[in-house]
């Protein structure tokens, strides 16, 4: 039941993008297991921590207990595209840094009753804050179109009608390790794969589930809403969707918009991040210690003095 403590990805390397000063108040988007936060607190900052999980916000509250007096450590039990309207309402509307680290934990992972992982049998879950539209709820009652879609957008799975036909036809599902039985027979299944065809579509039913892309969208834009100038972002993700969706915010944001007669002057506005620094991965020390690294990339750039653009 109980799971392995997530271990942070890219922790000093989050940490020195971000280069948090004692007072310095930072936001932690995706508390987690709190390993940035952590590293926060050591540096003298004051941290809010965001989680949608319950079971990642209570565990941390246990932790806070222990911290000083006045704490130096704030959860809040919120998705992170809700930070403007949090921070707003604690009366921190300026903040020196936010960091993300998009997905899921290993906590989240690991246990089977979460419903994420096909390589144990769960229920059919798979939502972080636990309420809403769980998988089950999504894949037993969309229409096969739909579900070709998710599986096609989100999980980038070429075969995505075949899968969905099957899924369709094996109604009601009920279990993570039906859903991969399923997946692995349409698409015929070898056991020297080197990764489970049932990869893509879990990745893509959590996504939809989640809502995982427009949060993604919405905390960035929150992000450039709170910062400082100065402030610093930095961005963990791990798969090429949310990686793209960093980058092109990160280009966008770095970038005058062109003159151009059909913008009007008004609009061609500063830049509102500059010294937006490469992809960033794990190094082979770190890939030795926590596999889970793999696919993750760092991001991270600095807020100018450039008032926020207007949200989407
Ligand atoms: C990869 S883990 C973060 C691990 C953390 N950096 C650590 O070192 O322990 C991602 C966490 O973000 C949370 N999360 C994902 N999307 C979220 C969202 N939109 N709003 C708030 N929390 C979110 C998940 O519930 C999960 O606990």
């Amino acid at each position: 039941m109980s799971a392995a403590p997530h271990v942070p990805v890219l922790l000093e390397e989050v940490i020195a993008a971000l280069d948090p000063q004692p007072g310095d108040v930072v936001i932690d988007a995706t508390f987690g297991a709190g390993g940035y936060t952590r590293a926060l607190l050591d540096r003298g900052a004051t941290v809010h921590a965001f989680d949608r999980d319950p079971d990642a916000i209570a565990a941390g509250q246990r932790w806070a207990e222990t911290q000083e007096s006045p704490p130096r450590l704030v959860l809040h039990p919120h998705r992170f595209s809700e930070m403007l309207d949090v921070m707003t309402s604690v009366g921190l509307a300026r903040v020196d840094g936010v960091v993300m680290d998009i997905g899921v934990s290993s906590m989240q992972l690991d246990q089977a009753h979460r419903g994420f992982a096909f390589s144990a049998d769960g229920p059919l879950d798979m939502r972080m804050s636990q309420d809403g539209a769980s998988a089950a709820d999504f894949l037993n009652t969309a229409d096969e179109k739909a579900i070709a879609d998710v599986l096609y957008t989100y999980g980038e799975e070429r075969q995505s009608r075949r899968v969905a036909r099957a899924i369709v036809a094996a109604r009601p599902l009920e279990t993570t390790g039906e859903l991969a039985r399923i997946v692995r027979r349409a698409l015929g299944h070898k056991p020297h794969d080197k990764k489970d065809p049932a990869t893509r579509t879990f990745q893509a039913v959590r996504i939809h589930v989640n809502g995982e892309l427009d949060e993604l969208s919405a905390g960035l834009s929150a992000a450039e809403s709170l910062l400082r100038e100065g402030g610093r972002l930095a961005v963990v993700s791990f798969h090429s969707l949310e990686d793209r969706i960093v980058k092109r915010f990160l280009r966008e944001a770095s970038s005058t918009p062109s003159a151009s007669r059909h913008v009007p002057l008004a609009a061609q506005d500063d830049p509102v991040f500059s010294q937006v620094s490469k992809a960033i991965k794990p190094g082979e020390a770190e890939l030795e210690r926590n596999p889970r690294a793999r696919s993750s990339v760092l991001r991270h750039a600095t807020r100018t003095a450039t008032p926020a653009r207007e949200a989407a």
